[in-house]
């Protein structure tokens, strides 16, 4: 199966979002990534609901949603109107279980997401409650940071479990992917690549082709 990209709108120009997205949908993307952040689970403040909702009237791209929220089961309902996928953390702080039978409900697809410090074990009984599951590549947080090299072992362990499962289960990968780590990334197991910084340039088509030969 041909890796799916999924660009971060963090790194776009808020002042211009319209713009940015009608690029992406022009290179080709296979996702939009949306990273919510509350200044709580996460010390930055990104954006929220409506910022998403008025992106989701211009675009048929879908939608991944990648919350960084504190006990995020309370915004869910929310995030589901515009959500394809919709994705929490582990850590924070939410029943999870519940929460991933509520999105699936609600009509989205699930993703669980991990940080640096969660061990891909933790979530092994979950995996059939999920469509995706994000691991992070850095803290969580900001965009530009360095791609943590140990989140390969974490890719690498869930794939060999969801094939020992038996389960059709996405495994996406966030921050640091570039023209160095994504294809270390698509060899351990990655199906979906999100990238910021490294795609938001002048060279953003041949970017966007280089990773999608991966
Ligand atoms: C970080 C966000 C990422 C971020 C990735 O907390 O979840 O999606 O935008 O940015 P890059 O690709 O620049 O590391
Ligand atoms: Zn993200």
């Amino acid at each position: 199966m041909a890796v799916k990209i999924s660009p971060s709108v963090l790194s776009a120009n808020f002042a211009n979002l319209k713009a940015d997205v009608k690029r992406f949908e022009k290179v080709g993307t296979d996702m939009l990534h949306l990273d919510v952040m509350d200044g709580i689970f996460v010390p930055n403040i990104s954006f929220g609901m409506p910022v998403i909702s008025a992106i989701k009237k211009h675009t048929n791209v879908t939608l991944d949603v990648h919350l960084m929220i504190d006990r995020p089961h309370r915004y869910i309902e929310d995030f589901a109107k515009a959500a394809d996928y919709l994705g929490f953390h582990f850590e924070a702080g939410s029943p999870v279980e519940e929460t991933l039978k509520k999105i699936r409900e609600l009509g989205c697809k699930s993703c669980l997401t991990i940080k640096p410090c969660t061990a891909p074990e933790e979530i092994f009984h979950l995996l059939p409650l999920c469509d995706m599951v994000l691991v992070m590549s850095v803290e969580p947080g900001f965009g530009g940071q360095k791609f943590m090299p140990e989140a390969l072992g974490k890719l690498e362990a869930l794939k060999k479990e969801i094939l020992r499962q038996g389960l059709d289960v996405l495994l996406e990968i966030d921050g640091g992917i570039n023209a160095e780590t994504a294809p270390l990334a698509v060899e351990a197991g990655a199906d979906v690549l999100v990238a910021g910084s490294y795609l938001f340039t002048d060279d953003m088509e041949e970017r966007m082709a280089y990773l999608k030969s991966l």
